[in-house]
């Protein structure tokens, strides 16, 4: 992972937000090629679901033909459309303050983050200790000296650094009092951390600097601002934390206007915004990020068959953009993970190289939303069968907050039913998807030099579609009339709509590699023949074949070789 960042930031993919100031957590910003790697995603995301979308045919596994059109809504909309889904109320994570440094911490990360942390990794080579695994056996006489060395460095909160003897005599106490009975490691970590003796509960220490974490309590993510003059109450708004809501609110003003009959999509591709109390791992996790989602509107009866049918399809979208079958998976939520809206949701997941063996990292999730957010707008709340926000009843057990009371429903004129539409939501992350295709298109292997001996190269096998640079033209020398060939191919692929670069710069095998690294495709090498039989080399990154073109051919060979 640490290769793939600094790739990142040295070819200018991403870099951190505000970097000149130290930066600013959980923001990143897109580089020259990181701009056109993720406009790629988008794009080819916009078009296979949206532009490219036969509306009269049915695909392989739909259980009927479908249209499917796209809308772009405000990120600030009015503070009832949160109330109504559920976000104003619900949408908040667990979170623990560090009473020693201050820091927040997500509480269902902060045993991921503790093993991952300086303080512990240093603590278990002193002490020879595996904390990752279920049960340990500890020596006091090591940690006190690492307490001692090290600790007050890299752990400066922890207890047993503050007050090594106390710590470890009530440790040790434990020990002797359960002789037979090895602690398990998270015990083991809290007893460090816990100073009094007579304290009721172990204490969980900071993945920061050891230090007493508080009880969690509930932070919501979203962000507030206001909109107008005053910032009073009533003039409060937030950014939106999904895109999703914008189109359940113009669910009726797209079906007036556009044509369309249920089974039918609405797509949106925008910014999201949610205020994560630990943004991490690179984009993966930002507080600012882009979605891709679709709000896809069928009839109850068919909902489920839906609910297949995208999942599928959008876990065979990523394989097409050239992830990895082994690296991806599909993972249905148990129902006690499912979000307040969700009726069933099943996660495309994406093995990160940053995660542990065998762990993965939610790429999207596609939900079956049932009829919550088209009945929370017009209602304000759910009927008790499927009312999963109890919180939204005030006292009395009336919504507590006001729908927008118009009629969101549908009415078919064939079969003459009126109801409220099932939705099935496909929810990608634009960031994570490009961060999945960086990942997973990052090589290490040899290619030949100028002289033919085979030498270590790094390069982005990125699907073609997705490369920022479809093509590099080189001149072989900087004379002979080469330059002005190259310049005329070049010039007749950007007419083309072809993102293409010049270089003249440098030797051969040099300019390769530099193509290679950014996930060029193809590199198209005017030479000494090509004044004699007017054709030119296309080299392949992956394969490194080279084929002879004719020069009137070329672009037109690589708008083929793009269409696959
Ligand atoms: N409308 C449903 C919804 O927003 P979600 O699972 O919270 O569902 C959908 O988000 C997708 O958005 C995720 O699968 C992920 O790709 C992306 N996403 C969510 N939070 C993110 C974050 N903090 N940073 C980057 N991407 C994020």
């Amino acid at each position: 992972m640490d290769a793939i960042v600094s790739l990142c930031k040295r070819r200018g993919f991403l870099f951190q937000s505000s970097e000149i100031y130290g930066g600013i957590q959980g923001f990143w910003d897109y580089g020259p090629l990181g701009v056109e790697l993720k406009r790629n995603v988008r794009e080819a995301w916009w078009r296979d679901m949206i532009n490219a979308h036969d509306a009269y045919s049915v695909p392989d596994g739909a259980p009927t033909e479908f249209g499917m059109v796209g809308i772009e809504a405000s990120i600030i909309m009015h503070p009832q459309v949160w109330k109504c889904s559920g976000h104003y109320d619900l949408f908040a994570d667990m979170m623990q303050t560090c009473r020693e440094c201050k820091k927040l911490f997500r509480a269902d990360h902060v045993w991921e983050m503790l093993r991952e942390s300086d303080w512990v990794k240093s603590l278990a080579k002193e002490c020879a200790v595996d904390f990752t695994a279920d049960l340990v056996t500890i020596d006091s006489a090591k940690v006190a000296r690492w307490a001692r060395k090290k600790g007050p460095n890299i752990a400066p909160g922890l207890a047993v650094v503050r007050n090594s003897e106390v710590t470890l005599s009530w440790l040790a106490e434990f020990q002797q009092s359960e002789p037979e009975q090895p602690l398990s490691a998270t015990d083991c970590l809290r007893y460090l951390a816990t100073e009094q003796k007579n304290a009721t509960g172990l204490q969980t220490p900071c993945p920061n600097c050891g230090g007493d974490l508080t009880e969690p309590r509930w932070f919501n993510l979203m962000f507030e601002t206001y909109t107008g003059a005053l910032q009073s109450e009533e003039n409060k708004t937030f950014l939106r934390p999904e895109t999703a809501q914008g189109i359940f609110v113009n669910f009726k003003n797209v079906l007036d206007s556009a044509r369309v009959k249920i089974p039918f999509g609405i797509g949106q591709i925008g910014k999201s915004f949610r205020n994560e109390i630990t943004p991490r791992h690179f984009t993966f996790r930002s507080r600012e990020f882009e979605q891709m989602e679709i709000e896809f509107f069928c009839h109850p009866d068919t909902s489920q068959d839906w609910y297949k049918y995208w999942r599928d399809r959008r876990m065979a979208w990523y394989k097409e953009m050239g992830l990895s079958a082994e690296r991806l998976i599909l993972r249905e939520h148990t129902p006690d993970e499912l979000a307040h809206y969700s009726i069933g949701t099943a996660d495309v997941e994406y093995a990160f190289p940053f995660l542990g063996d065998g762990e993965y990292g939610e790429l999207e999730g596609i939900s079956h939303r049932g009829d919550f957010d088209l009945r929370s707008h017009m209602e304000g709340k759910l009927d008790e069968n499927t009312n999963p926000l109890e919180l939204q009843l005030d006292a009395e057990g009336n919504p507590k907050w006001k729908g927008s009371g118009k009629d969101l429903q549908y009415f078919d004129d064939q079969t003459r039913e009126r109801f409220t539409p099932h939705v099935i939501e496909p929810s990608a992350g634009a960031d994570r998807a490009t961060l999945a295709f960086l990942c997973e298109a990052y090589t290490e292997d040899e290619a030949p030099d100028d002289k033919g001996v085979m030498q270590k190269r790094v390069s982005l096998k990125l699907h073609p579609r997705l490369a920022p640079i479809k093509a590099a033209i080189f001149p072989l020398i900087k004379k002979l009339g080469m330059p002005e060939t190259a310049l005329g191919i070049y010039r007749e692929m950007k007419a083309a709509g072809l993102n293409v670069i010049y270089s003249q710069q440098g030797a051969i095998g040099r300019r390769y590699r530099q193509q290679d690294e950014i996930g060029t495709p193809w590199c198209i090498t005017i030479d000494g023949d090509t004044a004699t039989d007017g054709a030119v080399t296309v080299r392949d990154r992956d394969t490194l074949e080279q084929t002879r073109v004719p020069v009137s051919e070329v672009t037109n060979e690589i708008l083929n070789r793009l269409r696959g």
